[in-house]
């Protein structure tokens, strides 16, 4: 579904990503891992258009999306949703997920929108919300949620930009036992569900080598594996990127 060939993007003498190549199957959790400073949030931002490669391609259903528009990317099927939650905090729950209806939609926000138009956009929202945990919880803030609940959130926005691929940088960062739980088994229900595809960056490991279909290491701006998770636990060269080989989960 996503194929990534030859690419390449240095800051200044520095190689950040140096000749990548994988590729993700429809339907499979595939996580990007490796060290601080290996290259892959940059390459994310080579893959959602962030950033130009240098040399290289990405393509997206034998489309070539190399350096599109995150808004055109959106509009295929491909989202990304941040490390840093995208979620307007003052909001109610409801609103935020309202938001990202409209804006796929491109609904505007003038005050003679007929009323109908209003509740199909909610009630689809609240389908949204239903999805990920968060019914009964429409009409509280974003901010009166829960650390966990929050990233739920800003999954259901990036649930209804209507995506087939979604990429998170992250999404576990910063959370407590329970809440990593939480989230990393909505993800394999959107998957099972939905036949979503994801590219995760994560740094639990973990959680990674019980959540994903395929491993893609980086270290140093290059793939030093790329393999079902089975694999990727026995492999020499990645055990010696880890210096402190917390490969045990
Ligand atoms: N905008 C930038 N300008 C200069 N150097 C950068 C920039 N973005 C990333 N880098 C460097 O590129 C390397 C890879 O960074 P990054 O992709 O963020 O790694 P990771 O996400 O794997 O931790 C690092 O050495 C980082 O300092
Ligand atoms: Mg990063």
């Amino acid at each position: 579904m996503l194929g990534v060939s030859n690419i390449s993007k240095s800051f200044g003498g520095l190689r950040a990503v140096s000749d990548v190549n994988f590729e993700v199957e429809k339907s499979n959790i595939h996580s990007i891992i490796g060290p601080n400073g290996a290259g892959k949030t940059t390459l994310f931002n080579l893959i959602t258009g962030a950033i130009p490669p240098e040399t290289g391609q990405v393509k997206f259903d034998q489309i070539d999306i190399t350096s599109w528009t995150p808004e055109r990317l959106t509009k295929l099927g491909l989202v990304r949703t941040f490390q840093r939650t995208s979620v307007f905090k003052k909001l109610t729950v409801l609103e935020n997920v309202s938001l990202a209806i409209r804006s796929r939609e491109n609904i505007g926000f003038t005050a003679w929108q007929p009323k109908w138009r209003e509740q199909v956009v909610q009630d689809e929202a609240a389908e949204f919300l239903s999805t990920v945990g968060l019914a009964g919880r429409e009409y509280v803030t974003a901010a009166q949620l829960a650390h966990g609940l929050q990233r739920a959130l800003d999954i259901a926005i990036g649930l209804a930009l209507k995506p087939r691929l979604i990429l998170m940088d992250e999404p576990l960062a910063g959370m407590s036992k329970g809440d990593r739980e939480t989230i990393g088994s909505l993800i394999l229900g959107l998957r099972e569900s939905m036949g979503l595809t994801f590219v995760v960056v994560e740094h639990d490991v973990g959680m990674v080598m019980r959540l994903s279909d395929r491993i893609t290491v980086m270290q140093q701006g290059a793939v030093i594996a790329d393999g079902p998770p089975d694999e990727i636990r026995d492999n020499e060269a990645v055990r010696r990127a880890y210096l402190k080989g917390d490969f045990a989960g």
